[in-house]
């Protein structure tokens, strides 16, 4: 018998536009996973500013991911949707791992050598503890499943590796305050369908992203049908027809990221995309697609602006939200104070 209820429990940045990656690899699986589970779903602020924000963007992107959440179908009421700065534990217990985790662990991390490049001595300490941060986030909760892209691979396995290290080392005392064997759960990511790793549409190898300085290489949620329909025209393919099997995709990213991306946006298989699409040249397959694109994000981007247009609503749900997080995540802070052996009121 564990002692974990099934919990999901995920995050994304306000940093940049959210874009079809964000949208397939995670926005839509959060949407999908409220129907079996409790979820809490968290715009993470404060990873966010590991490198620098202009404070007015942080504010207005933090709107706009919850906005995003809410109008793909997130419901904030039966589940929760908060801003992470504004409950004190994921500070508070990062910090406790921040003791846990071991340098080699961190110094493993791809995404941090991508993001500090060259210049690592210039990096924020915060960038190095990011995925520390995570792991707070998500064991806050003491959640059990997590839905992410393949990107965040890593960073869960390093979570997991957290809370079987607190486990360990504080075993005894564990015991002794009545928690059994295991404080924290192990975590399982949850990285399915056909859009776990979503690529740019001018470079397959490449992973579809905020942070690339060509606007051609993203969908983003907030673009209109005219400026999607224009991407996926110039999105980069081979001279090739679609094969009938995906065996017949190996070898050509560019061409295995938009079917991908069609099976992900039509809620189905990439192998049902090639029955359909098998021996057709991209001059149809790209209408169909963007056809296919503007169908499902142009209701959510129009939602997206009836939202924003009221930006007391957002914050009223964040903070309602923040006040049922903060609940949860208090009584967890709670307990692991009493296993390290920190004094707190009773
Ligand atoms: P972030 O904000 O970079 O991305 C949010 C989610 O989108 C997924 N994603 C993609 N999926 C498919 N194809 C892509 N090209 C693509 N780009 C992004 C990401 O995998 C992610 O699921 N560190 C996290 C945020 C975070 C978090 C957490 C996630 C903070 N705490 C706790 C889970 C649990 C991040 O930067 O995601």
């Amino acid at each position: 018998m564990t002692r974990f209820a099934p919990r999901v429990f995920s995050g994304v940045q306000p940093t940049g536009n959210l874009h079809l990656g964000n949208y397939l690899g995670a926005i839509v699986r959060f949407v999908e996973m409220q129907e079996t589970h409790d979820c809490i779903y968290c715009v993470v602020d404060m990873h966010a500013i590991t490198v620098w924000q202009d404070p007015a963007e942080l504010t207005r992107a933090t709107r706009e991911v919850t906005a995003a959440f809410l109008a793909a179908g997130i419901d904030p009421v039966a589940h929760i949707v908060f801003n992470q700065s504004q409950v004190h534990v994921h500070a508070e217990l990062a910090w406790v791992f921040n003791c846990v985790a071991r340098m080699g662990w961190l110094n493993r991390m791809t995404q941090f050598k991508e993001k500090a490049g060259k210049d690592r001595e210039n990096a924020s300490v915060g960038l190095f503890a990011y995925p520390n941060l995570m792991a707070a986030d998500i064991l806050a909760y003491l959640a059990t499943h997590v839905p992410v892209g393949e990107d965040q691979k890593q960073h869960l396995e390093l979570a997991r590796d957290i809370a079987a290290k607190f486990n360990h080392d504080f075993a005894e005392s564990i015991a002794a305050n009545g928690y059994g064997e295991e404080f924290f759960p192990i975590t399982e990511p949850l990285i399915t369908g056909p859009a776990t790793r979503v690529m740019s549409l001018r470079d397959g190898t490449r992973k579809m992203s905020k942070s690339d300085p060509s606007d051609y290489s993203r969908i983003n949620l907030t673009d209109d049908a005219e400026a999607i329909a224009l991407k996926l025209r110039k999105a980069k393919t081979d001279p090739e027809p679609l094969p009938s099997e995906t065996d017949g995709l190996k070898g050509r990213a560019e061409a295995e990221n938009l079917v991908g991306i069609y099976a992900a946006l039509a809620g189905e298989t990439k192998e049902a995309v090639l029955r359909d699409y098998g021996g057709a040249q991209f001059s149809n397959f790209k209408p169909a697609l963007a056809d296919l694109a503007v169908a499902k994000l142009a209701p959510i981007a129009g939602e997206m602006r009836r939202l924003l247009a009221d930006p007391g609503h957002i914050d009223a749900v964040l903070v309602d939200g923040a006040d049922r997080a903060s609940e949860i995540a208090m009584k967890t802070m709670d307990g692991v104070k009493d296993v390290i052996g920190f004094i707190r009121k009773k």
